[in-house]
């Protein structure tokens, strides 16, 4: 029988290409969503692109205890990966205790409801936000974590603490805190700290869906190509890196989406090393943000109207990551070059377009 993975928030960017990812390598998947910031556009995507029509999807909010319950009472869950949760920097600044208690309590709720059945693996989905603005790089999972600068931050940081928590505490898999059935277990976990997601699956099916004006760089730079947006401001370019404007790691989201199909398998092989285990998901390689710009302009064939603006308050210089630790213990390596990443980003901008 094949085991079977929870994609909580799985009609999402990241989400919809781990199912896709997760189901071509063999897994049964279960998706929720309350699709609060997406609609079925990407889950349809996943059915298409697997062939898979069977797909469960069950429409619930992890806020809701009873809700995780039923799904726990009815699918025999091996493993979950949470996505589903808030993640604009900008609006969790204006909206604190909107963004703690449904980032929080979502995933207390899914952890105490696993723990109560039985036990689980579970996958969180961090971000190299946690590492702040780094005095070395590239950051490896050694460097120190930096008090967060937005409460979206804040809550990355807070539940991979209450992950490492639970694993330790729930370990013997007893304790009186568990919701479910009278078989409480333990609770194992990974941390995957992503870079910069970026692109989209190769097909065009699936890809990012932001909801009115873009936050992040690649879909602006998207929807500026193909006339949504005027120009496209890039944030500083008296920054102290090679260009003046600021260096991240940009990985390609298929590729991310592979690295939790390793990371799952090590969980489910029973290979891990530590029962909480937490891994950088990037390339290694830093791109200036000038840079990643022509080298989509190049590989497009095309010329974007953009223009130097002020700094946005609150971006870092630079990050990139070290991703030596995944590629040894994960197997996991980012494979796909800019080019390819920058040319499905545009792919799924035209057929956006043409739908
Ligand atoms: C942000 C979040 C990160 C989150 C990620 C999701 C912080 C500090 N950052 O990363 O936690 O996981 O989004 O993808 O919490 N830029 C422009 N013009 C634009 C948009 C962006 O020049 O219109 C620049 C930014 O200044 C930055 C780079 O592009 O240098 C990347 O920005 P963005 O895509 O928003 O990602 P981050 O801020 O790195």
């Amino acid at each position: 029988m094949a085991k079977r993975v929870l994609v909580s928030g799985g009609a999402g960017y990241i989400g919809s290409h781990v199912s896709v990812e997760l189901i071509e390598a063999g897994y049964d998947v279960v998706v929720a969503d309350n699709l609060s910031n997406c609609d079925m556009t990407c889950f349809e995507g996943v059915k298409k692109i697997t062939g898979r029509e069977d797909i469960p999807f069950i429409k619930m909010d992890f806020c809701d205890i009873k809700a995780v319950e039923n799904l726990f009472d009815e699918f025999k869950i091996d493993a979950v990966i949470h996505f589903a949760a808030f993640k604009a920097v900008g609006e969790s600044v204006a909206e604190p205790i909107m963004y703690y208690k449904n980032n929080l309590e979502s995933f207390m709720n899914l952890i105490q409801v696993a723990h109560g059945h039985g036990g689980c693996n579970v996958l969180f989905s961090s971000s190299a936000t946690v590492y702040g603005e780094p005095d070395e790089l590239p950051v490896t999972e050694k460097s120190p974590r930096q008090s967060a600068t937005s409460p979206y931050g804040n809550t990355k940081q807070i539940c991979e603490d209450i992950l490492r928590d639970s694993v330790n505490a729930y370990v013997t898999g007893d304790s009186t805190v568990h919701i479910g059935s009278d078989r409480p277990g333990p609770i194992k976990g990974i941390a995957l700290r992503y870079f910069n997601p970026i692109g989209a699956h190769p097909s065009a099916l699936i890809g990012e869906l932001p909801r009115g004006v873009p936050n992040n760089l690649v879909p602006f730079i998207t929807q500026t190509a193909i006339g949504k947006r005027d120009c496209l401001n890039i944030f500083g370019n008296d920054y102290p890196t090679p260009d003046g404007t600021c260096q991240r790691d940009y990985i390609d989201v298929v590729d991310l989406a592979k690295a939790h199909v390793h990371a799952v398998r090590r969980m489910l092989e029973g290979k891990m090393e530590n029962d909480y285990e937490v891994f950088n998901v990037g390339t290694g390689k830093p791109l200036s943000v000038l840079e990643l710009v022509k080298a989509f302009e190049k590989v497009n064939g095309l010329s974007l109207n953009y223009k130097f603006a002020p700094r946005r308050p609150g971006d870092v210089v630079a990050i990139w990551a070290d991703p030596t630790l995944a590629n040894e213990k994960l197997g996991w390596k980012a494979e796909r070059t800019t080019e390819q990443t920058l040319a499905s980003a545009w792919a799924w901008e035209k057929h956006l377009a043409d739908k």
